[in-house]
């Protein structure tokens, strides 16, 4: 089996290595040589001191190699990685990629020319890094009507609001840590401004709910708005802060949303730290499944990777993919908690808008900063209810946080 792979960096290095690694199994357990016959980079120098620095190439033409069964794509960013997939798909070769960007814009065109080719397409890595969620959620869970998922799929932030909860640090502090560290880009804009989670979000619901989602219409909030009132506020509140994914079923559709949330720590989700990622899939058959692991990392996800790479060579079934449409809800639809901060001038004149807008529902009314914030908590009410009357405030400016409670009642 001859293998094109397509960049050598974080992914595509630990790919190589762990391909390497497992020749021997791979030809003992399957009795397929594997070979890697080209890699391709964009600047072949940096490799030199490489002791299979022979492999690698600035061409793309050996992606398309007659010979290539197989193209691993661990190239970032939409272009050239959509024009590379694309044809090596209609040259029938198979293909597994990393890339979330890619497979969250291309998924129906991609899977369409992959089953009209009688090729796979497989992107494990996508999703979770090094977790192993996309092949469980489209076999094992087939048929088991899953009901919701909720999820923390960007590692970045997750890093940066448990630094910022931990130890006391400011957003841009946090940012710092998570950039040195590398747990950051230099431009980190697509995970903290949520877009990442949102593309993660789009993949793992189209495979969950067979309903195509365009991520663009995820209702995505990411958490450069997060200041140290807000990790004030969640201790106060005995909870934590996290940037949550959420698909939820619904009458009507389907709620998506990519949005920092307060989180009871009695949730499983919320001892979900740092770079980790977790998943909760409540479904009505299995109730409640937690995964957890490293959502990113060289070894993590390349792991991934060589689970696609077996997939392919246990020639498991190439499943043509049905999506039909839905309708994307964007608020949150069932009745819950909620925490809303409001900043304003003058104190007396809100507390009493806030006393006649609630009027009808269960709330707590608070503040740490006196003269300037005043916090509420509004029981058992919908993000509908929570909207409207946010907007009878225009004197004041707010934020508010959905409250996802304790693992005896995630869904609130
Ligand atoms: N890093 C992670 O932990 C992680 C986790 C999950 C998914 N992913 C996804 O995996 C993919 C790869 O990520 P990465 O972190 O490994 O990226 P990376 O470290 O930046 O490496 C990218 C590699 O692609 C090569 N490349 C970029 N543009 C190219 C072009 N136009 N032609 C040829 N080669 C090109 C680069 O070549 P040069 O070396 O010559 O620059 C480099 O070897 C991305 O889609 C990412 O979202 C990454």
């Amino acid at each position: 089996m001859n293998i094109a792979l397509l960049g050598y960096g974080t992914v595509g290095s630990g790919t190589y290595e762990l391909i390497m690694k497992n020749k021997e199994m791979i030809k003992d357990k399957y009795n397929i040589d594997i070979n890697i016959k080209s890699i391709l980079v964009r600047n072949k120098q940096k490799y030199e001191n490489l002791e299979h620095y022979n492999l690698f190439t600035t061409d793309s033409n050996v992606i398309f190699d007659n010979d290539i069964d197989v193209v691993i794509s661990l190239i970032g960013g939409l272009n050239p990685s959509y024009d590379y997939v694309k044809k090596a798909l209609k040259n029938k070769k198979h293909v597994i990629t990393a890339n979330k960007d890619l497979i969250a814009e291309y998924f129906i065109e991609l899977n369409n020319l992959a089953y009209e080719n009688n090729v796979s397409l497989n992107y494990e890595a996508s999703v979770g890094g090094g977790i192993p969620i996309l092949r469980p959620l489209n076999s094992m869970l087939v048929g088991n009507n899953v009901d919701s998922i909720y999820s923390i799929i960007n590692g970045t932030t997750n890093f940066i609001l448990s630094q910022m909860y931990e130890n006391n640090l400011s957003y841009d502090e946090a940012l710092k840590i998570a950039q040195d560290l590398g747990f950051a880009e230099s431009n980190p804009s697509s995970d903290v401004e949520g877009l990442d989670a949102s593309r993660k979000l789009a993949i793992l619901t189209m495979l969950t709910f067979n309903k195509y989602i365009s991520w663009k219409d995820i209702k995505t909030t990411g958490i450069t708005n997060i200041d140290a009132l807000d990790i004030k506020y969640a201790k106060k509140l005995d909870k934590k802060i996290k940037l949550f994914a959420i698909s939820k079923k619904s009458e009507n559709g389907i709620y998506l949303g990519v949005r920092p949330v307060y989180i009871e720590k009695s949730n499983q989700l919320s001892k979900i730290d740092n770079e980790y990622n977790g998943i909760h899939i409540k479904s009505a058959l299995t109730g409640d499944i937690l995964i957890y692991g490293k959502g990113a990392g060289k070894f993590p996800t390349a792991s991934s990777v060589f689970s696609d790479l077996i997939s392919i060579i246990n020639k498991s079934p190439i499943n043509k993919i049905n999506l039909g449409e839905t309708t994307i809800l964007e608020n949150y639809p069932d009745s819950v908690n909620w925490f809303i901060r409001f900043n304003s001038n003058n104190f007396s004149k809100t507390t009493e808008k806030i006393f006649k807008v609630f009027n009808s529902y269960k709330f707590d009314l608070n503040t740490i900063e006196f003269n300037k914030e005043i916090t509420v908590k509004i029981y058992n009410v919908k993000e509908e209810f929570i909207k409207k009357s946010l907007k009878k405030f225009e004197d004041e400016s707010y934020k508010y946080y959905l409250i996802i409670k304790g693992d005896s009642d995630v869904e609130n």
